[in-house]
């Protein structure tokens, strides 16, 4: 059976599956980001073990080619420049060591930018031309689509809304600059909130409890359903700075949809409505009531690593057809 892999390296794990010419993930792993020593090399290997063990598990299988969507990947060069929650330095060539790892073509682009063309392909983006993934994770990425294409840009790295400016006083940034959108909007932005309204109200929250390391989404998302007043403070917030954003995003490229992806996403209304109702506040008046703010439709479902593997087919059929 003819197999590619797609690989998703996140600020936090590194998920991967193999995947038919269909889209059906055969088989899927995860291995943490971090390794003891946080260095590549350590990650590789361990990414290389594993991604070798579900092959064999599948039983005989053809590997034609790797695609990556990595937190800070560059499409043109293969590479993971300068990644920000990843802890890696300088610039990786990752395709490079894929492809002499495993002796098969390798497509490396950016995590979000991938989870756009899974979208795109196998999403609730089928059939649009324009429109836009958010994807809310340990990092906040996006991947935009124009006319029907991914945008690359010029040097391989469009769509970094997650480095864009809410407060130029604000928070300070992994990326070295301060007030960038991840740091309010994401996994690790909302914990900040928390802890911000925590010091700020004297109010009673089960939040409270609940030590900086252990508190993730899922429990801001509990404790907001059960009408905990910091952590319903904290979507609403969340979704007032997402919202006043994605105002002024959307006019750079006038999509049908913005789709919101992962991690605080799967709060639903929680972090909907507020996003929602602040974009249509700001944004300018011909846009509005246009532009619809819906989820992914591959939640819980592995869009970078569609998107990556799907990239590749592509790549390997315009090779062939080309030859
Ligand atoms: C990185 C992006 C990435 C996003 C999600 C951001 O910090 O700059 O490249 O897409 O996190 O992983
Ligand atoms: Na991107
Ligand atoms: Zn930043």
């Amino acid at each position: 059976k003819a197999v590619t892999v797609g690989i998703d390296i996140g600020g936090t794990s590194t998920k991967f599956g193999v995947v038919d010419r269909e889209g059906n993930v055969l088989t899927q792993g995860s291995i943490s980001s971090k390794t003891h020593d946080d260095s590549f090399d350590a990650f590789f290997d361990d990414m290389s073990a594993a991604i070798r063990q579900a092959l064999s598990e599948i039983g005989p299988a053809h590997l034609l080619g790797i695609g990556v969507g990595a937190a800070n990947g560059n499409y043109y060069h293969g590479t993971i420049e300068h990644a920000i929650n990843l802890p890696w330095k300088g610039i990786i060539p990752l395709a490079d060591m894929v492809k002499k790892e495993f002796d098969v073509p390798c497509i490396v682009t950016n995590d979000a930018n991938a989870a756009a063309v899974g979208e795109m392909v196998f999403g609730a983006a089928k059939g649009m031309k324009d429109f836009i993934v958010i994807t809310l994770g340990t990092g906040l990425g996006s991947g935009i689509v124009c006319n029907g294409h991914l945008v690359n840009g010029k040097h391989g790295i469009a769509g970094e809304v997650g480095h864009t400016s809410v407060n130029p006083a604000g928070r300070y940034c992994n990326c070295g600059k301060r007030g960038c959108l991840e740091t309010y909007v994401s996994a690790t932005g909302i914990k900040r909130t928390v802890y911000k309204l925590l010091a700020d109200h004297l109010e009673d929250s089960v939040l409270r409890e609940i030590s900086y390391e252990s508190l993730d989404t899922k429990m801001i998302t509990d404790a907001a359903l059960k009408g905990d007043v910091v952590a319903k403070a904290c979507f609403d917030y969340s979704g007032r700075i997402l919202g006043m954003k994605l105002a002024e995003t959307a006019v750079h490229t006038d999509p049908e949809a913005i789709f919101l992806f992962g991690g605080l996403s799967l709060a639903g209304d929680l972090i909907f409505k507020p996003t929602i109702y602040h974009m249509e506040e700001n944004i300018m008046p011909i846009f509005k009531g246009k532009i619809k703010i819906l989820p992914s439709g591959l939640q819980n479902q592995a869009a970078s690593i569609l998107g990556a593997s799907s990239l590749v087919w592509d790549f390997l059929e315009k090779k062939s057809a080309v030859a």
